[in-house]
């Protein structure tokens, strides 16, 4: 269950804006270092959402395809997503992380896409158990020599995102969820991994509406990113007063201008690491 965020509520909208960006990416990732083609893959999707890069994957006629999510409305609209045909190969299971409650040695890849921030029960930003606990769980289940990609937040590309500026009390919370660049790069090599290639995607492709300078003050905006889920109602309330008066002065552009920075520190950041 996320720490963070009510998915089965957030699977209403979900999505409305949410897609699978760099989805290819992974892939080449995947084949790259198994040396295999998807279609030889076991391939395993931990925190599948709705089955957005499920349904990328699905395309290459993988060996077989598990699904695995906490969140039964997330899970629901993932099964209803993936064609009737494909199911023979698919396995859908509502578990929570850190447990994989899969056999030992069973995939040649795994990804997790945008779910490590949502494990840390107590985040303190200095160690992170449910991350470790989760990559350690990730490595059973992996053959040796199996793949796992990541995509996650760092507190450096946290900074990055213009509309985080404007409530900097939430945006500490959210840094403690996270770990650095370095520290995933330790706890990768401590739970058996060697990390092999990591990226930084530079365009916010993954919130279609990121650029819309309004959108801070519009729920429906705010709904479909779980940073916002992470702020008290008065962080809420004193940032649309700010908003609405930068608005008002003509400045939210230039805000917005100012703050935008993913175009040098990355949106997130993408990590291929094989199981030693
Ligand atoms: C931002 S969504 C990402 C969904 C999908 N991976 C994607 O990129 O479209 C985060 C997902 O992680 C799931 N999740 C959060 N905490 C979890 C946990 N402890 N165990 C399993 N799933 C979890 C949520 O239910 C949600 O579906």
């Amino acid at each position: 269950m996320s720490t963070m965020t009510d998915y089965d509520e957030a699977s209403r909208t979900y999505d409305s804006v949410r897609r699978a960006p760099d989805a290819h990416l992974l892939k080449s990732l995947m084949e790259n270092f198994t040396g295999k083609s998807l279609e030889d893959m076991e391939i395993i999707d931990i925190g599948c959402g709705t089955g957005n890069y499920s349904k990328y994957f699905l395309q290459f006629q993988p060996k077989s395809l598990s699904l695995m999510d906490a969140s039964v409305g997330m899970l629901n609209n993932a099964k209803a997503k993936l064609p009737p045909a494909c199911r023979a190969q698919i396995a859908f299971k509502q578990a929570v992380l850190p447990e994989i409650p899969f056999k030992d040695n069973s995939f040649d890849a795994g990804m997790i896409n945008h779910v490590l921030h949502h494990v840390e029960v107590n985040p303190d930003g200095k160690s992170f158990p449910g991350f470790v606990q989760t990559l350690k769980e990730v490595h059973r289940i992996l053959k040796p020599g199996g793949v796992l990609t990541i995509i996650a937040d760092t507190p450096e590309n946290i900074d990055g995102h213009w509309f985080t500026s404007l409530v900097p009390e939430t945006t500490k919370r959210l840094q403690k969820r996270l770990p650095t660049h370095k520290q995933i790069k330790r706890m990768l090599e401590e739970c058996g991994f060697s990390l092999k290639s990591t990226y930084k995607p530079l365009m916010a492709s993954y919130l279609p509406n990121y650029d819309n300078i309004e959108g801070p003050l519009h729920e429906s905006w705010r709904g479909v990113n779980s940073f916002w889920s992470l702020c008290t109602e008065s962080e809420i309330q004193n940032m649309i007063r700010n908003v609405t008066q930068m608005k008002n002065e003509g400045t939210l552009q230039a805000y917005y201008e100012k703050h935008d920075r993913i175009y040098s520190v990355g949106a997130y950041e993408i990590f291929a690491a094989k199981k030693i």
